[in-house]
């Protein structure tokens, strides 16, 4: 079979090469892949792992093999899965219990913004508990992540503002943001719930942001920069929580969340957003888009 292969010493990032066919575990459905799609981490994994890794942690496709302990979907079936990397590929084997079903009304691109990010969206904003009339603030709103985290603390009731570039915010307010400011410091007042994936001084601010007793949680740093935390930061802003979420490192299997985010996205109360999308043979300038914030957003990537 075909896969994305990573080339890091040559002048594109990836190439398509021929692949010995994944064998599945009992636990493992053997997927044909029609879609899946960029998240931010596998940038800096494509330019740290080695020539030969294969990357893609999202999926959407159909199942060609059922797992042969007869857990997971029938053949034939339309999923959307997880796996660890080399879903960029024309088949993969996901564990069953990472799967979920996709509705015939979600197109494979749709579904495939959904996974890495809807998980990271949906299980962030759990650790504010009953969102309903809470202030929420949102950092990285713009992004594939971000997008998500929006419309469903919206749904949930809570008070949502932004932070998204200028030029970056399009339709967040239309999916329930209350406000959209390009920087946390221009939000007024204090939040129940922070959720910071940009780090650097969007992190400091979102200190100086935080009602007492209030929950952050960190889980990107999309700019790369550190921040520099005392606890006299934290002086107005006493008994706040820090949550650090590592989507991998959670003891919950995924299949149960990825089965919410695929039953709203096809009862219409959840509306992935595609900013790009790339044919996996020309990925190449749409990673390079991504990663100079020229697409903000999912870039999801056709399989063929
Ligand atoms: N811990 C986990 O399990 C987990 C899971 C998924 C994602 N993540 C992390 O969460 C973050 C968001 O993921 P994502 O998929 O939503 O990424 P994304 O689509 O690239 O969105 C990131 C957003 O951050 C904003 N941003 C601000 N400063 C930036 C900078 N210096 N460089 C790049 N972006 C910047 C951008 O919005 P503006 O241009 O509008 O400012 C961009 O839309 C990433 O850091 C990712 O690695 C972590």
């Amino acid at each position: 079979m075909l896969a994305v292969v990573n080339t890091p010493q040559a002048s594109a990032p990836v190439t398509i090469e021929e692949v010995a066919a994944p064998s599945a575990a009992s636990n493992e459905a053997l997927v044909r892949v029609q879609a899946s799609s960029v998240n931010r981490g596998e940038l800096a994994l494509l330019k740290a792992r080695p020539y030969g890794w294969r990357p893609g942690q999202d999926v959407a496709g159909i199942v060609e093999e059922a797992a042969a302990d007869g857990s997971g979907p029938p053949v034939g079936t339309r999923v959307l899965g997880i796996v660890e990397d080399a879903g960029w590929a024309q088949y993969v084997s996901v564990p069953t219990d990472q799967i979920a079903v996709l509705g015939h009304t979600v197109s494979f691109e749709q579904a495939a913004t959904l996974p890495l990010a809807g998980l990271a969206a949906l299980r962030t904003l759990r650790y504010g508990a009953d969102l309903l009339g809470r202030r929420v603030l949102i950092t990285g709103a713009s992004g594939g992540v971000g997008r998500l985290q929006v419309q469903l603390a919206a749904r949930r009731g809570a008070e949502v503002i932004a932070v998204a570039s200028p030029g970056h915010a399009k339709g967040l307010l239309v999916s329930g943001a209350s406000a959209v400011v390009s920087d946390v410091r221009e939000a007024s007042g204090l939040f129940d719930l922070i959720t910071e994936s940009v780090g650097g001084t969007a992190l400091a601010a979102a200190i100086s942001r935080i009602k007492p007793h209030g929950v952050i949680v960190i889980f990107g740093a999309s700019s790369g920069e550190k921040t520099p935390i005392s606890l006299y930061d934290f002086l107005g802003h006493e008994n706040v929580t820090i949550h650090v979420f590592m989507s991998y490192a959670s003891p919950h299997p995924f299949g149960p969340d990825l089965q919410i985010l695929a039953d709203l996205v096809a009862a219409e109360r959840l509306h992935p957003h595609i900013a790009h999308t790339a044919a996996w043979s020309d990925l190449a300038p749409a990673l390079a888009a991504l990663q100079q914030r020229r697409i903000h957003g999912k870039v999801v990537i056709t399989i063929d």
